[in-house]
């Protein structure tokens, strides 16, 4: 099946990293190579991109995608995560801009048996962005308590049936496992009123974002991984992150903000005395949002935010 993954807020992302030809460049979420790609055309031959990703199936596209770059291009199955100590292993100190698009793939999303999709109905409930790790949807499904399940469907999903719906699923699960996206999603709609089912958007949406979230534990490794990465930029670095829900904007335009002021004395102090300084700036005071006819061209940018943070030292 061929890699299909249309980049969001390209021109925008790429713009945002105010790039020098000769530069270091990392793409955290390589995915297809959309983005690394036109990194990699407003490089010198002295300019560099690593680019990682945890998926094996991204890296194989990506490889492909970036080959006429190869000489500049280093490629690295690994979470973002780990992106200070892939780096360090390469000799690489520092870097001049750093890109994340978070979330999954539409490649991902459109192999029905990554288990991602609510739109089918026989895939297995795997839902690992890391292949190598053993975990899966359906032990999520089939293990939580109902109490863990309603935290995550409420805390990842911000669904307001949560309750119902963790309750129906271990319901369900006394019967036999759940072990098919078609299940779960027969299971959800249970939990739904049939008034709501009619209006609202898909019902198994939000919960399958939420166990997807849980599984990868993609806002932990978000949270985890951004003082880092500003740490490692070079003076006027920039670092450009694309979220596509409210909890990954909140946890970027947070973090954005302390480490812009990190100072934490009370405001009647007369002078800092914590001794935490500035690391930079941030450049979107709003995020960037796309188009319309973005929008128009492609559904799955629609909650795509922008935001920049830019280093000095
Ligand atoms: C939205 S896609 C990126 C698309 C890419 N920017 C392009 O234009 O083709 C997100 C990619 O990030 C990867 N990913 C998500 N979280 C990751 C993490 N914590 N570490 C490494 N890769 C991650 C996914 O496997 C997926 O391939
Ligand atoms: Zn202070």
């Amino acid at each position: 099946m061929e890699f299909v993954h249309k980049s969001v807020l390209l021109e925008e992302t790429i713009g945002s990293l105010n790039m020098k030809p000769d530069g270091i460049y990392v793409d955290g979420t390589l995915g297809g190579g959309g983005h690394a790609l036109e990194v990699c055309k407003r490089l010198s031959a002295t300019g560099k991109l690593i680019g990682i990703d945890q998926d094996s199936a991204a890296i194989e596209a990506a490889g492909e995608r970036l080959r006429d770059y190869r000489d500049q291009v280093t490629i690295v199955r690994s979470n973002y995560s780990n992106m200070v100590q892939v780096l360090k292993e390469l000799g690489i100190p520092s870097v001049d801009g750093i890109i994340l698009d978070l979330g999954v793939s539409s490649y991902q999303l459109d192999t029905v048996e990554r288990g991602f999709t609510y739109r089918e109905d026989d895939a297995p409930l795997d839902m690992r962005m890391d292949q190598r790790e053993t975990k899966t949807a359906s032990d999520i499904v089939n293990t939580y308590s109902e109490n863990d399940l309603y935290r995550i469907i409420r805390d990842y999903g911000e669904d307001k049936f949560a309750k119902n719906i963790a309750k129906h699923i271990v319901l369900a699960r006394t019967e036999a496992p759940i072990t098919t996206t078609g299940e779960l999603t027969e299971v959800i709609k249970r939990a739904i009123p049939m008034k709501i089912r009619a209006v609202g958007g898909h019902p198994a949406k939000k919960t399958f974002q939420a166990i997807r979230i849980e599984l990868n534990h993609e806002l932990d490794v978000l949270r985890d991984s951004l003082d880092g990465m500003i740490d490692v930029l070079n003076n006027q670095g920039r670092l450009s992150i694309i979220t596509f829900h409210s909890l990954e904007d909140r946890i970027v335009k947070t973090m954005f903000r302390q480490n812009e002021r990190p100072c934490t004395c009370p405001p009647n102090f007369p002078v800092c005395v914590c001794g935490k300084v500035s690391k930079g700036k941030v450049v979107t005071r709003k995020p960037i949002l796309p188009s319309e006819q973005e929008i128009a061209d492609n559904k799955r940018s629609k909650s795509a935010k922008l935001r920049v943070f830019e280093r000095t030292r």
